[in-house]
């Protein structure tokens, strides 16, 4: 079977960390958000997957290179001259996904977090004889979603509306699709929207399926949305596979630290916390909701929560930070210095409290 992913789009709502690297690539729990998918459609035997990609495929490729021989799974990038939407991508790679073999491929949106039910979303593929399959799952804020209203019963879709302005129900396209090759037959190649244009086609010819997605699920890509999804994750994983969490005096609740991280005497760790590889916490510290990725390191009892600390960063000692404070790759928190939802951009030196939520650039 074959994939394809989203992966357009320039990755605003997560800057500072998207201006270093593609929002797929921005670390979730100790590895790129892409990461997770590409392993978990490997597990259900999907061979190929393909990057629809607008711009830096460089980057994505030769960080992508060494996880396709690890995984034994093809990886390659469908490029736009011209962002394509959502299912202009489809189009382009039309090659790539319709092989003759006449199997239905998977399509998704990079920044959405779950445990990838595949097994289960193919086998609702095949039960129903439609063209196309969506996962949805239940929020409480629909409008920000593609909101999907179904035939109780056989799972049908009656209705598609993007971004709704009026309450048309709860249950939102989760961007995960199982989708028949003759989809393609009807997507031209310009820029188009498969919420807008494609799904509510299908869904009057009576063709468009939903699944209600087992499990958790969240789109990570705004910070305060990432900090929920982490929450979400961690608790899945407690669940699922307990040993993979820390455990400890030190650790409260659900905390991931990777292996080649360290952690000080004296540290109170979690809960929610992920601390990626190379990581160098040091005594005294107190994380908690918070992710800190490769290669940073938190001095002397500094505290950190509600926050992400991005690549190779610094927080000084006795230093505060809290309340959504980004920072980008390479910044440094000098001691004692508090950040109260601070936003900053890569390769800075914060020498002054920054007291209000703003950006420092
Ligand atoms: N290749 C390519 N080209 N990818 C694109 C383009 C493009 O022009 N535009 C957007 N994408 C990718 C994004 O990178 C992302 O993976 C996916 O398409 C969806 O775009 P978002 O910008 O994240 O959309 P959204 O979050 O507002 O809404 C979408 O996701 C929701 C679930 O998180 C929609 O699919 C909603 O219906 C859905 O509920
Ligand atoms: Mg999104």
């Amino acid at each position: 079977m074959k994939a394809l992913i989203l992966v357009g789009g320039f990755g605003t709502r997560l800057r500072p960390l998207t201006l270093s690297v593609p929002k797929p690539l921005v670390d979730f729990a100790n590895k790129p958000m892409i990461l997770h998918q590409i392993e978990a459609l490997k597990e259900v035997g999907v061979t190929e997957v393909v990057l629809a990609i607008n711009y830096q495929p460089e980057v994505m490729l030769n960080f992508l290179k060494d996880f396709e021989s690890k995984l034994g799974i093809t990886i390659t990038c469908s490029q736009e001259t011209e962002p394509l939407g959502t299912a202009g991508p489809l189009a382009l790679a039309r090659d790539k996904l319709a092989d003759g073999s006449g199997e239905p491929f998977f399509v998704l949106n990079s920044d959405v977090i779950s445990e990838y039910p595949f097994a289960e979303l193919i086998q609702f593929h095949k039960s129903h004889g439609g063209e196309a399959t969506i996962m949805v799952t239940k929020v409480d804020e629909p409008s920000k979603y593609g909101v999907v209203v179904t035939e109780k019963e056989t799972g049908k879709v009656e209705r598609f509306v993007e971004k709704p302005k009026v309450f048309v129900g709860n249950k939102i396209n989760a961007g995960i699709y199982l989708l028949n090759p003759s989809v393609l037959d009807r997507i031209e190649l310009k820029p188009t929207s498969i919420e807008k244009e494609v799904f509510p086609r299908i869904a009057a010819d009576n063709a468009l399926f939903a699944m209600v997605l087992p499990g958790f699920w969240m789109d990570i890509g705004q910070p305060r949305d990432y900090i929920t999804g982490l929450r979400l994750y961690l608790d899945s994983l407690r669940k699922k596979a307990p040993a993979r969490l820390a455990s400890g005096t030190h650790v409260l609740g659900n905390v991931l630290v990777h292996e080649t991280a360290t952690i000080g005497e004296g540290c109170l760790i979690g809960p929610d916390v992920a601390v990626g590889p190379g990581c160098v916490v040091e005594a005294g510290v107190r994380l908690s909701r918070c992710t800190v990725m490769r290669g940073a390191r938190v001095k002397k009892h500094a505290c950190i929560s509600g926050s992400i600390v991005g690549w190779h960063s610094t927080v000084g000692k006795w230093a505060r930070v809290e309340n959504m404070t980004i920072l980008g790759e390479d910044v440094h928190v000098c001691d004692e210095v508090y950040s109260n939802g601070g936003v900053v951009l890569p390769h800075k030196e914060i020498k002054s409290s920054i007291l209000k939520p703003e950006i420092v650039m």
